[in-house]
């Protein structure tokens, strides 16, 4: 685990006169993850930052510390390999303070068309468990401190199983489910959990996609994420009319729906 440095001057863990505790992004290497990172920044959290490839964290550390001047913590991590878990999140605390706000931004949507065994095994593993594990690691250390939010970016893909992506949805369906039932655990402890459901956001995970429907930027999208935690909303769909969309999907009665080609 590695320190991003702030130029010469000290970087700073707070914004005037406030004492915020950490912020951390799992999966910073995604568009979006790195954009709430520097968000978190911006309000003067101290931040954690982790990816698998590690060099990768270090360089985005490095630079929310220097546009920030707020501390910024790197450090590697694999969504699948939950024994090193608790690990980790002792680590984290040591090294940047107790976690006071969490993303999950890693996620995995498979290749296409590709349902084998080892497909199915990785989907699950990093969309469902690897999230689980981390979410509920997190939210324990949060509960015993009595306050922490929690976000992890799932998809729309989860809302309703569609033939086009539904190995990827189920996981991030999965997940959506857990993330209630730890919502209802942990609210009475002061431990708020959200589940942004993202449509189309401009990312690797979209890259070269042909669609009529607009895109939306990981800026917008990180704000609207940080927007949402802070209210402590329960769910957000991003863009917004994604809400509306999925509820007519999810209305469709199943002897119809499973006719159709989506
Ligand atoms: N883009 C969209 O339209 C869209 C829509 C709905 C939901 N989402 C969700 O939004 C989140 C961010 O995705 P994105 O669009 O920014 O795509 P992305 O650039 O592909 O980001 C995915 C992230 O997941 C990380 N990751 C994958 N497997 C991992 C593992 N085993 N351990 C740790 N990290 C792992 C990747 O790290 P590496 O750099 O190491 O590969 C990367 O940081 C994901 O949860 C995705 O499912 C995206």
């Amino acid at each position: 685990m590695e320190r991003g440095e702030g130029g010469n001057e000290q970087p700073r863990s707070g914004v005037e006169g406030a004492v915020r505790g950490a912020a951390v992004v799992f999966g910073v290497t995604s568009r979006v993850g790195r954009e709430l990172a520097l968000r978190f920044a911006e309000r003067g959290h101290p931040v954690w930052v982790g990816a698998r490839d590690q060099a990768e964290a270090e360089r985005i550390a490095k630079d929310i510390a220097v546009r920030t001047r707020v501390v910024a913590i790197s450090g590697g991590f694999d969504a699948r390999a939950v024994e090193t878990h608790a690990a980790l999140v002792s680590s984290i605390e040591a090294a940047v303070g107790p976690i006071e706000r969490m993303v999950i931004a890693f996620g995995d949507m498979g290749d296409d068309g590709r349902r084998d065994p080892q497909m199915l095994r990785r989907i699950v593993e990093v969309n469902y468990l690897g999230a689980a594990s981390l979410a509920e690691l997190v939210a324990d250390q949060m509960a015993a401190r009595g306050r922490g939010i929690i976000a992890a970016l799932g998809s729309v893909a989860g809302d309703r199983g569609r033939q086009s992506n539904y190995a990827y949805g189920s996981a991030k369906g999965a997940l959506a489910l857990y993330l209630q039932g730890l919502r209802n655990r942990v609210f009475s402890k002061g431990v708020h959990v959200m589940t942004a459901k993202l449509g189309f956001i401009d990312t690797r995970m979209t890259w070269g996609l042909a669609t009529k429907i607009p895109i939306a930027s990981p800026e917008a999208a990180s704000h609207a994420v940080l927007e949402a935690m802070e209210a402590r909303r329960d769910d957000l769909y991003w863009p917004p009319f994604w809400r509306g969309v999925m509820g007519v999907i999810k209305a469709i009665p199943e002897a119809g729906f499973k006719r159709l080609s989506l």
